[in-house]
């Protein structure tokens, strides 16, 4: 790099995007991957603590027995995100550590602890906002069918009323879900989350079952009085390779499957009508829907909550699996081609900024009025970071990231859709599922040896840039 490039750069670096007044920055991290103390104060295990101790399931065997000890650690942490200047910390609770069994008594220790989280957040100044459901489903409600059986739904209605009870007066904005999607079709299709199974029918039963957990959470929190309630899903902007006809409807099938399955219940009170060409006799003969779920999953929200992190090239392609399991949401006649010309973060995702505004763009016009106000819940990037002896991390291409989709968003804003708030992903490095902890997202790193936190250039800008928009 040139010094002239290097001093452009720079300037460009201090040049922040203007949010409208009241627009909330906040930070967002979630239970499993960054809490330890698995087996504390009575929580119970998870599908994720099971996945992850099964060899073979995780890179490097790692598990968040420890994680960057949050749990215990959490004033630090606080203290980090105060002085980062947020309005807004998303977290998530874990499911066993309230209900340990997934039904039956609640566990007080467990509550408290989020109590006490909340309590240091508010005097740090910080606003709360909890995920009810981060994908650490008690093993419990797995071993009698788990998301494939409503029963699930049902219990997830009674642990969101528990939290919402306890919580509800302080904290302000709550999220039901946080992207089904990988729930019903990386844990029950793909098989590359947990649970681990790999069913066709299973993986969309889970998908409704799901979307009636949200509903049933929404009428709990609704009953508690807390202000906001909305889901977080990750809407995936999908391009067609080609021109060509046949990609064109490989894009609708990977839209249908990723985005419709949600959005279309949720937003527009039906099921996607292109649901019969995406999954044939698999859908066809789907018999867990019940008369009422639509209304139940319709519900009016106070936000939708929206995770994005790349744009996905699809195209045309025969199946390429024998196995109809992973048929249902990977392998739907069409293949993902790489993104020309553009860098790749660790993750190997594409890097298009410009894409989170055509994505909520096109959302907008899809729902129009029926679009509740968004927040972006999620939004960051893994990057090979090098530390140096201090710690400190110089991570300019998670700072080009992100300050390329704030001005992505801001272009949103200004096409007219209602953008509340952005959360980047993540606060702390932390336990990335089925990569463990060799994906760095964080904003500060953690040296998972000595469990020291030290914030990466990222860190700061971030804090610059909340600063600016008060200036
Ligand atoms: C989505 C998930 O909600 C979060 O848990 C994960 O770490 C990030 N995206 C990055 O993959």
């Amino acid at each position: 790099m040139t010094t002239a490039h290097h001093e452009t750069d720079h300037t460009r670096m201090n040049d922040f995007p203007r949010f409208p007044p009241g627009f909330v920055f906040g930070a967002a991290t979630a239970a499993y991957q960054i809490e330890g103390a698995a087996r504390e104060d009575g929580r119970g295990p998870s599908i994720w603590d099971t996945y992850s101790h099964t060899p073979g399931r995780v890179a490097n065997g790692d598990t968040g027995d420890v994680a960057c000890d949050h749990y215990h650690r959490y004033p630090e942490d606080v203290a980090l995100l105060r002085d980062l200047g947020v309005g807004s910390y998303r977290f998530s609770v874990a499911w066993p550590r309230i209900v340990p069994d997934g039904s039956g008594p609640v566990n007080p220790k467990g509550l408290d602890f989020y109590s006490r989280l909340v309590d240091e957040l508010l005097a740090a100044g910080v606003e709360p906002a909890v995920t009810l459901y981060h994908w650490d489903l008690p093993q419990a409600l797995e071993d009698r069918g788990g998301w494939r059986v409503r029963e699930t739904a049902e219990r997830f209605a009674e642990y969101a009323a528990v939290v919402a009870d306890r919580l509800g007066d302080r904290v302000p904005r709550w999220i039901t879900l946080n992207e089904p999607w990988c729930s019903a079709f990386l844990g029950y299709s793909v098989g590359r989350h947990a649970p681990g199974a790999q069913e066709g029918r299973g993986a969309l039963a889970a998908a409704h079952h799901l979307l009636v957990a949200h509903g049933l959470a929404v009428q709990a929190l609704r009953a508690a009085g807390v202000r906001e309630a909305g889901i977080t899903l990750n809407l995936d902007h999908h391009l067609p390779a080609t021109d060509s006809d046949a990609d064109r409807a490989a894009v609708v099938r990977a839209d249908t499957l990723h985005n419709l399955v949600w959005t279309e219940p949720i937003l527009a009170g039906r099921y996607p009508d292109t649901e019969q060409e995406t999954w044939g006799e698999l859908i066809t003969g789907l018999d867990v829907r019940r008369d009422g779920d639509l209304e139940l999953i319709a519900q009016p929200l106070d936000f939708l909550g929206v995770n994005y992190y790349r744009p996905i090239v699809v195209a045309d392609a025969p199946h390429r699996e024998s196995d109809p399991a992973l048929r249902v949401a990977t392998d739907n006649r069409y293949t993902e081609v790489p993104m020309p010309g553009v860098r790749r973060t660790a993750m190997g995702w594409p890097v298009a900024p410009g894409t989170l505004t055509d994505l909520l763009v096109d959302l907008g016009q899809q729902y129009g009025d029926a679009l509740p106000p968004v927040h972006i819940t999620e939004n960051g990037s893994a990057e090979d970071d090098e530390a140096g002896p201090d710690g400190a991390v110089h991570d300019t291409d998670r700072v080009t990231y992100l300050r390329d989709h704030l001005t992505a968003l801001r272009a949103a804003i200004d096409a007219g859709v209602d953008v509340r708030g952005y959360y980047v992903w993540s606060l702390l490095d932390n336990f990335e599922w089925a990569f463990g902890y060799a994906k760095r997202f964080g904003i500060v790193r953690v040296d998972y040896a000595t469990q020291r936190r030290v914030p990466k250039d990222s860190y700061h800008w971030y804090r610059r840039l909340i600063a600016a928009q008060r200036a």
